[in-house]
């Protein structure tokens, strides 16, 4: 049988690097002793307030379909959050619920872009854009921020790529892999470029409340950006609601407009009752959000005190999110090989980072998934296992 030429799109390097995750969940399955440090998915539960509004709306019928962009309640909660937070003028009409940040990301990159046209990716990229951006017959061109300038921007690097065919810049702020938090120079330096060249900018937010140093600024603070920024929002990091599937998309009333139009043939709304349960999230986000904030950084903190100093490896200490990055190239072996033998000799999974950019050759990513014990238990067995690669001819 045939498929369609988007199958062959989607299915890049983004897809071979969860393989590892892959062996590790069938470890688990095995009942093998597997600290799977390879997936942002944190073991904290979701707070109980959020179950509970759950819990209520469906015994209370709570279950059938909805407004296709959201529930008024929860579109004006978003609205809310974003007008104190960032004392913008956002409304409701601004705001379109989507299923995790993931499909705000594909909704919005289907709703910019016509194949043929070039978006550009501060690269490390996260490891979905590619199959977003190529599958829908987009160029996804990178503009790297490498390690030892400290993962900051290269302006120039990014502004070469802007062609006449250029439609938006797509970048995760903060980053994963890296922790960096764009600084508001870089942060105007994008917008300026996307000002002259009118081009779109669209910035997820998923790490946005696990910011650890420095204070956090919005591409859309910054003056005529609105009308071209896109943020994608999401409760899965922050709080703990990775598998509810409940994100959002704040843009311009005209962009929502056609998200609509576009969720209608894809989605069909968000179940009723998790939409109640989000309004309890975004109600109460500073109170859930620093709890998390302050649950991370002492996961972010272990991780740099096993590893930190003595194995040959070196951490980078992230600013925010929930991965650290691990330099391992003084043990002469590629992040790939690390990753893998790492994985076999150890049970511990760990992702190549290379998958994220080429620059990132020779650092492998750990997440905080896990609680405070199998973290540290495996941070133990990578630093066994890097002094002994030193010590390998
Ligand atoms: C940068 C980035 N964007 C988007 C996502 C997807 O998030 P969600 O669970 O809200 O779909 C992730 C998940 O790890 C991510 O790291």
């Amino acid at each position: 049988m045939r498929f369609s030429s988007l199958t062959d799109r989607i299915d890049g390097p983004g897809v071979a690097a969860w393989q590892i995750h892959n062996a590790a969940m069938q470890g688990l399955r095995e009942g093998r002793d597997i600290i799977a440090l390879s997936v942002g998915d944190p073991s904290f539960a979701t707070p109980q307030p959020i179950c509970d509004r759950a819990i209520d709306a469906i015994q209370s019928g709570d279950t059938h379909y909805t407004a296709i962009t959201g529930k008024p309640e929860l579109r004006q909660a978003i609205a809310r959050l974003y007008t104190q937070h960032f004392n913008l003028p956002i409304r409701m009409e601004n705001v379109a619920v989507s299923a995790g940040a993931q499909n705000g990301i594909f909704t919005t990159a289907l709703c910019l872009l016509n194949p043929g046209d070039d978006a550009l990716a501060l690269e490390p990229v996260y490891l979905t854009y590619a199959g977003c951006l190529e599958g829908i017959g987009a160029r996804m061109l990178r503009a790297p921020m490498l390690p030892d300038q400290d993962f900051r921007l290269d302006l120039d690097a990014l502004r070469s790529l802007v062609t006449p065919r250029t439609r938006a810049i797509f970048l995760a702020n903060p980053n994963n892999p890296t922790g960096r938090v764009l600084s508001m120079e870089e942060l105007e330096a994008i917008a300026e470029l996307a000002r002259t060249h009118d081009l779109w900018v669209v910035v997820d937010e998923v790490y946005r409340a696990l910011v650890f140093d420095g204070d956090y600024l919005a591409m859309h603070q910054l003056p005529d950006m609105r009308e071209r920024t896109v943020t994608i929002g999401s409760l899965s990091k922050s709080h703990a609601m990775t598998g509810w599937r409940s994100g959002w998309i704040v843009a311009p009333e005209p962009l929502i407009e056609h998200i609509d139009r576009l969720a209608l043939n894809m989605l069909y709304g968000l179940p009723g009752f998790i939409q109640t349960a989000m309004v309890e999230a975004v109600h109460r986000y500073p109170e859930f959000t620093a709890e998390m904030r302050a649950r991370y950084r002492r996961r972010r903190d272990i991780v740099t005190a096993e590893l930190g100093t003595g194995y040959g490896i070196q951490v980078r200490q992230p600013m925010a999110g929930m991965f650290s990055l691990i330099d391992v190239r003084a043990s002469g072996m590629t992040s790939g090989d690390f990753a893998w033998s790492l994985f076999r000799e150890q049970n511990v999974s760990t992702v190549d980072a290379e998958a994220f950019s080429p620059g990132l050759a020779g650092f492998i990513r750990i997440a905080y998934g896990l609680d405070e014990e199998p973290l540290r238990e495996g941070c133990r067995r990578i630093a066994h296992f890097a002094k002994g690669a030193m010590r390998r001819p």
